[in-house]
């Protein structure tokens, strides 16, 4: 696929947090470009045949022994380098230059005097600083600092603490710059890449939303042939968009398998079959398994045991469908580029939280060759791509929902009677955000059953029933999430539906927890 993309760009990876985002901004300015670990051979980098490389930052210091290093026949390829933060020092070391260690570490925002303008800094907003009496604002973060420069090198911008701050050796086209380009906190900091990516590598940008639909089409015209694919459609915007771009690749030779586990929101199944059957015409088999989950969820309390039960009732079941299509090749999946990142990451696994259930985890014992799309695409692209496709904004926008569903809400045991009460509880606590513009503005809002009752009075009658818990965050990835300040109108509008409205309810909280060291999910 990445053969589409004549113009691409190599990211290295040395375990910057921000190593993503390098990425991000590249595709952003339409240059495809892909991120390996920094250990990749020379061999492969060369059969990657990049427009340019980029070094990421990383945690190490290249004075500690066991530093991570390059191959340094990387800089005498006659590409185009960029080292950011540790990408520069390592440059600079390998190349003969000293880097030390500093006795002031420099952290935050800071101020930088550019020195040379014609190329790495050219084009930057004068308002945003360029000249010394108004220099330009950066994002630092790093110990050590450079003492000695390599042989051919100049210094192209230096702050205060960093004398050294952005070096070039021009005619071998290599640079780096200490602070980093990529985060926001560095405004001009997507001019500055590009600069790199257009003046200095000649990149042409190739990679649009409307190119990558056609050569994904194209992709998968090719590798399936004649023969037919399966995939699990859960309504969410991953499996859609798969399910979309397959369905427009090879028509009816995909059946997508949607199954109504019976923990799913209020309505959801009948929007999902209306869009994608009736509307898009797409050759989807709807599987009622609600009783068979629920079943085998009877008195369950327990989350891990609860998230194990759905994940292994899921496989079985789709399984069992995708056997009765017969004569299936393919199975078509999900996953995005940062789980094929983290896959490829020399960074250890981190520990299991959650046993996440995901549509698309399937098992290799299915004996059938993988598809995966959108292995390329960070979420936002999978959204502009889903938007190109036609797909309405109910699916492109909806909140994330967990594979196990309303399961994972309800604490304790799950009942029909409770997954009543928390359907109708959800579907008010969306209606309510929708209905005051706010819904797009969180990450996630929604209900939460809690396994208390407490006493109440309606009318002269005294009640005993349920607390609801309202979760609304604030986020940019799930990794990390703030519980929204949303106000108090608002709050006050969703209490007063779910008392009034839904039967079992007489008490609603508030949480005003964050991840860490809570998650977004109460199980
Ligand atoms: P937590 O609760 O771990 O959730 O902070 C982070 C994000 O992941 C979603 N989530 C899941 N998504 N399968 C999924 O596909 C799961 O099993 C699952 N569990 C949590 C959660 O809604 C939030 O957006």
């Amino acid at each position: 696929m990445r053969q589409a993309y004549k113009d691409r760009i190599l990211i290295l990876d040395f375990g910057s947090q921000t190593t993503q985002l390098i990425a991000r901004r590249a595709r952003e300015a339409g240059v495809y470009c892909e991120i390996y670990p920094y250990t990749m051979d020379l061999s492969e980098i060369r059969k990657f045949a990049p427009k340019g490389i980029i070094l990421s930052g990383g945690p190490s210091s290249v004075t500690e022994k066991d530093a991570p290093m390059s191959d340094t026949r990387l800089f005498d390829l006659g590409i185009p380098v960029l080292g950011i933060c540790y990408g520069m020092q390592l440059m600079a070391y390998q190349l003969g230059g000293e880097v030390c260690s500093s006795e002031t570490r420099e952290y935050g925002r800071t101020c930088l005097d550019l020195l040379e303008t014609s190329d790495l800094f050219a084009s930057l907003d004068k308002e945003a600083g360029s000249s010394d009496s108004n220099p330009l604002m950066v994002w630092m973060s790093h110990g050590d600092r450079i003492e000695r420069l390599p042989s051919g090198f100049e210094v192209i911008a230096s702050s205060k603490n960093t004398p050294v701050a952005a070096i070039r050796n021009k005619e071998k086209k290599l640079y780096g710059v200490q602070f980093h380009p990529e985060v926001v906190h560095t405004p001009q900091g997507g001019v500055i890449l590009r600069n790199f990516l257009f003046n200095i590598c000649g990149c042409v940008p190739g990679w649009t939303v409307r190119a990558f639909i056609e050569n994904t089409i194209r992709d998968i015209r090719e590798t399936v042939g004649d023969k037919r694919v399966v995939c699990a459609m859960s309504g969410g915007v991953d499996s859609s968009v798969v399910a979309m771009l397959l369905h427009r690749a090879i028509g009816d030779r995909l059946t997508s398998i949607f199954i109504d586990n019976g923990l799913l929101r209020k309505d959801e199944a009948r929007e999902v079959r209306s869009i994608f059957c009736d509307h898009f015409k797409l050759n989807l088999r709807y599987v009622d398994a609600s009783e068979i989950f629920l079943e085998r969820l009877t008195g369950v309390a327990d989350p891990e045991a609860k998230r194990k039960i759905i994940g292994r009732t899921f496989i079985e079941v789709f399984e069992k469908e995708a056997r009765r299509i017969g004569d299936v090749e393919f199975l078509a999946q999900g996953t995005l580029y940062p789980d094929v990142i983290e896959s490829v990451s020399f960074k250890g696994p981190s520990a299991t939280i959650k046993t996440h259930h995901n549509v698309g985890g399937l098992p290799d014992n299915m004996r059938l060759k993988l598809i995966e799309p959108l292995r390329e695409l960070f979420k936002d692209e999978v959204r502009r791509v889903g938007r190109e496709l036609g797909l309405p904004s109910s699916i492109i926008d909806r909140h994330p929902f967990p594979g196990p569903g309303l399961a994972i809400r309800i604490l304790g045991p799950v009942t029909r009677k409770n997954l009543a009460i928390l359907r109708e509880a959800d579907a008010i606590v969306t209606e309510e955000l929708i209905k005051h513009d706010y819904y797009n503005r969180v990450w996630q809002g929604f209900a939460v059953l809690l396994p208390i009752r407490s006493v109440g009075v309606m009318g002269d009658e005294r009640t005993y029933e349920h607390v609801v818990g309202l979760r609304i965050v604030e986020s940019l990835d799930a990794m990390t999430a703030d519980w929204s300040r949303i106000p108090y109108s608002i709050l006050a509008d969703i209490s007063n539906r779910l008392i009034n409205e839904v039967k079992g309810i007489n008490r609603v909280v508030y949480d005003i927890s964050s991840k860490p060291p809570s998650t977004i999910e109460w199980e």
